[in-house]
């Protein structure tokens, strides 16, 4: 698909990745960006976007900013928080959303859909993770309701004629992030410069990437991949253990604090401690992360510092 002069709409896009693509897609295309609010802010979606906000669980809102002029949805709009107290609304709104999006387009004859999906659909797997990797066993409710959507995608992409992509996600960091694990130490560094609690035994280790590399990878995919159902792994070839993310964080506040671990080998139930996809297929298709999973994190650092003052 082009992605110029088209017409699209960017669920969530008051959010994280999602204010970041509709100010990639902004200056060619005609870009609507939906959010209720709930975490996203206004401020972050970019001039020359239009916004409406709209709850997407709520059918009759998704009607009114799916309509039959658009030539593409990109679905960012997601229950994010997993602080387990609401498993079920993040189960039920996630598969809610998706659902009401995909059944609207057949409605009103939209057909393409992009979607960003996550690693934690693959559980606890071997690592690189290919994309074709089974059996797909989630170990967290975020990464059911992630494989829920996917499963829909499927179906309206085989049965429907909705071409879709979706992108199983690392770990995106990048300005304009709230409540994930750098903003985390550096609010706590900013309460106690001399102590960082750190969940788990911090050799949880991950692969990150940068939120600018993330809606370039996205939108090549999107203008290269023409499948009628598209799964790309989005992440760098290197991983980053949180005692380094802690001593980077430190270190771009100038700090040299001690460690306090919670202890056991993952942050909390449902963390997938070890996580890096393969990201050959991606290479494939021509698009190579430009940067390493530590330079990811420091150059996230690096904005999140002057960012949370
Ligand atoms: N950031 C990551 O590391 C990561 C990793 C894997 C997958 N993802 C997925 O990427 C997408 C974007 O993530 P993000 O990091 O930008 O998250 P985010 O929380 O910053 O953005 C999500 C947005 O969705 C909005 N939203 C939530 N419920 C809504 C509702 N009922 N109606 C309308 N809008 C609603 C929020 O207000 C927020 O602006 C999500 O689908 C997320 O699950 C993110």
């Amino acid at each position: 698909m082009d992605l110029s002069e088209q017409s699209v709409l960017v669920t969530g896009g008051a959010g994280l990745i999602g204010s970041h693509l509709a100010a990639k897609l902004a200056p060619d295309n005609d870009v609507r960006v939906a959010d209720d609010l709930s975490k996203g802010e206004r401020e972050r979606v970019p001039d020359g976007a239009t916004f409406h906000r709209a709850d997407l669980t709520d059918p009759e809102d998704v009607a009114e900013v799916v309509t039959g002029d658009l030539d593409a949805v990109f679905h960012l709009a997601a229950y994010t928080d997993t602080n387990f107290e609401d498993d079920r609304t993040l189960f039920e709104e996630n598969t809610a959303m998706t659902y009401n999006v995909l059944e609207r387009m057949r409605e009103v004859g939209v057909d393409r859909f992009a979607f960003t999906s996550s690693s934690t659909v693959y559980g606890e797997a071997p690592r690189p993770t290919p994309e074709d990797y089974a059996p797909l066993e989630p170990i967290s409710i975020y990464g059911s309701s992630k494989l829920a959507d996917e499963a829909l995608i499927s179906t309206y992409a085989k049965s429907y004629g909705v071409q879709s992509w979706t992108f199983r996600f690392a770990n995106i960091v990048g300005p304009r992030q709230r409540g994930n694990v750098i903003p985390d130490f550096i609010q706590k560094l900013r309460a106690d410069p001399e102590t960082l609690e750190i969940l788990g035994n911090g050799r949880q280790e991950k692969s990150y990437l940068h939120v600018t590399d993330c809606v370039d990878a996205i939108t090549h995919v999107v203008e290269h991949a023409d499948r009628d159902l598209n799964t790309y792994n989005l992440g760098s070839r290197t991983t980053t253990s949180v005692v380094r993310i802690a001593d980077i964080v430190a270190d771009e506040m100038g700090l040299d604090p001690e460690y306090e671990f919670t202890g056991g080998d993952r942050g909390w139930t449902g963390d997938v401690p070890k996580m890096r996809l393969s990201v050959e297929k991606l290479s494939a298709l021509g698009w190579e992360p430009p940067n390493s999973s530590d330079d990811a994190v420091r150059r996230a650092t690096r904005d999140l510092v002057a960012e949370l003052v």
